[in-house]
């Protein structure tokens, strides 16, 4: 409760304890084993620093302190705690607060987006799980995204601009190092699988401004920001991430402040746990360094957890407000765990811290928070203030309303895709594309004509092979007409000799059949001759015959000799006259 200017929270009988808002933004932590009352105390502090017109964000792991926007309900237990506390008196009653709801899903809350590179690569790393050497390369990926003004906003953004890296890892390599394409090609896998977890959905614009956080309502009251946490919460990483980036944007909105009255903003890291298991030791100094600084502008970050070990005494040291709800120490080591909290808190000769850490009852605390000379106070064991507002949920109705209602809603119920490195990659693309297909058109035409000049030439060679052949046809042709002819004019020639020739023999044989004529005409004339003689002869003497007839025999061989031809002829005939003379005679004679 807001009282006489400061953070009551909670009282004993001696005292009331309050936290001071001039040492608010000095941090604190709400510590404590489940059940005991943490929520209730960070509700609590969470209505008085709107009361104080101080603007709140808290991130709400189980849906259990969405019921601030209305007011809370008395009953037995309330009216106890009332007269305990003298609450009527101070002014307390029940009451709602202006609150907004936010949900990265967009679901249970007005959409809360961020770009990518306000996330940053170290978050972004831690988010994707991503190991070293690929957190380095996300590192350097986002240098050169910066160095070519390329804009990463969403995830479409990042993929495209690993694509682009490592399309071109070569080159780039000179100047930012080695960047194999297999752990890019690893990165682009956890992007995805980002995408598939929400990524895509709060990766976008318009992204949150977080000075839409940094205001009151019209009666100057804080606005509480309520993050659902319930569906984040399912992956630890993304939670704390998420919160770490708005603590970061925090820091990087504000100007530097000094020391104020009451603190720009107060923030409340629920579960805060989940930001430090096993987070590298690089982010864990990033931590350390942001809660440092960013008090001085302004900002008190309160961290919720179980058990304080849970928070590096790095980040420890820094919490001056400190409520510790009951601890439980059963074994060794929680005695010891429990031992070192109790030693943690300027002891109070009234009462044995150890001790009073086992005996806290729901609802009760110890506490110790920074004086107004910034010195921790003696811890004080104390009953924490009731709430003033509804607690646990509200129903899905009433929530939708809520949203519905808030001005915020109207701001962020879009999205837009401005121009950025994904649209400049895939333009960057295209122009290349477009440039590979222009020269791969021009390569093409040059075939094209290169391939038309070889046919052309073929075609020419063709024509004159072609023309060739014909000639030679001709050639050939003529040829064989000019042999033809020769060996017709032979033929004829041939024919013409055969005629002749045939003519000759003809005629030669016609004259030899003249001269056979002939001769047998003397022949025969000589053959009359010689018989008429014969007659003549027949009627002379045998003797006188017989000489008679050796030369007639030879006259007849003569003129025989001489019609067979020359002096052989002659001779023969002579011999053959006489001869066939005398035998022809004796024959004649011996007939
Ligand atoms: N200051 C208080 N005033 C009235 N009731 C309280 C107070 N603190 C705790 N309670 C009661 O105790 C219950 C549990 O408290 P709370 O939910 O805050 O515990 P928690 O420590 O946040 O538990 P968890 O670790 O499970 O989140 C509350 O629902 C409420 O009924
Ligand atoms: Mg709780």
């Amino acid at each position: 409760m807001y009282y006489d200017g400061k953070i009551w929270i909670g009282k004993n009988e001696e005292k009331d304890v309050y936290i001071y808002p001039r040492m608010a933004n000095r941090h604190g932590l709400i510590a404590g084993a489940t059940g005991t009352g943490k929520t209730v105390t960070l509700k609590v502090m969470a209505e008085s620093f709107s009361d104080a017109g101080v603007p709140v964000f808290l991130a709400d792991a189980k849906g259990d302190l969405a019921g601030m926007c209305r007011p809370g309900q008395s009953n037995e237990d309330m009216i106890e705690r009332m007269e305990y506390f003298g609450l009527a008196q101070a002014g307390f009653d029940f009451k709602s607060y202006p609150v907004n709801y936010w949900d990265v899903y967009g679901e249970r809350g007005i959409q809360l987006r961020t770009t990518v590179s306000e996330m940053g690569p170290l978050l972004l790393a831690r988010i994707m799980g991503l190991n070293d050497v690929q957190t380095d390369i996300l590192n350097v990926v986002f240098k050169i995204a910066d160095d070519n003004q390329l804009l990463l906003i969403d995830t479409k953004d990042l993929k495209k601009m690993l694509q682009f890296v490592s399309d071109n890892s070569k080159e780039f390599s000179a100047e930012y190092g080695n960047m194999p394409p297999t752990s890019i090609a690893a990165i682009i896998r956890a992007v995805v699988a980002l995408e598939t977890n929400g990524g895509d959905k709060f990766f976008l614009e318009p992204a949150l401004n977080i000075k839409d956080w940094l205001a009151t309502d019209n009666s100057g009251r804080g606005f509480i920001q309520i993050l659902d946490c319930e569906k984040l919460m399912q992956n630890p990483k993304t939670y704390s991430m998420f919160l770490l980036w708005m603590i970061s944007e925090l820091y990087e909105t504000l100007p530097e402040a000094g020391d104020l009255e009451k603190p720009r903003m107060v923030f409340f890291f629920d579960e805060a746990h989940m930001l430090f298991d096993n987070a590298p030791r690089v982010l864990l100094e990033k931590i350390e360094q942001v809660v440092k600084l960013i008090r001085s502008k302004g900002v008190g970050i309160y961290f919720i957890t179980q058990n304080p070990r849970d928070i590096p005494d790095g980040v420890l040291a820094q919490l001056g407000n400190k409520v510790q709800h009951a601890l439980h120490a059963y074994t060794p080591n929680e005695q010891k765990a429990m031992r070192a909290v109790a030693g943690g808190f300027r002891e109070n000769p009234a009462f044995d811290t150890y001790t009073a850490l086992g005996e806290l009852g729901t609802g009760e605390a110890l506490v110790s928070v920074l004086g107004e000379d910034g010195v921790p106070t003696m811890v004080e064991r104390v009953r924490i203030l009731p709430p003033a507002s509804k607690m646990g949920a509200i129903d899905d109705g009433t929530r939708m309303e809520m949203i519905n209602s808030s001005m915020l809603f109207a701001k962020y119920d879009y999205t837009v895709d401005n121009e950025s490195a994904f649209e400049r990659l895939t333009a960057y693309y295209s122009e290349l594309e477009e440039t590979a297909a222009k020269e791969r058109e021009a390569m093409e035409r040059q075939h094209a004509e290169e391939r038309e000049k070889a046919e052309a030439e073929r075609a020419a060679e063709k024509e004159r092979l072609a023309a060739e052949k014909a000639e030679e046809k001709e050639r050939i042709a003529a040829e064989k007409a000019e042999e033809r002819e020769r060996i017709a004019a032979e033929k004829a020639a041939e024919k013409e000799r055969i005629a002749a020739e045939r003519q000759a023999e003809k005629e030669r044989i016609a004259a030899e059949k003249a001269a056979e004529k002939e001769r047998l005409a003397e022949e025969r004339a000589e053959a009359k001759k010689a018989e008429q003689r014969s007659r003549a002869i027949k009627s002379a003497t045998k003797s006188v015959a017989s000489s008679a007839v050796g030369t007639i025999g030879r006259e007849v061989g003569n003129s025989l000799g001489k019609s067979v031809g020359g002096t052989f002829g002659k001779r023969l005939g002579g011999n053959l006259g006489a001869s066939l003379g005398r035998g022809l005679i004796g024959t004649l004679f011996k007939l």
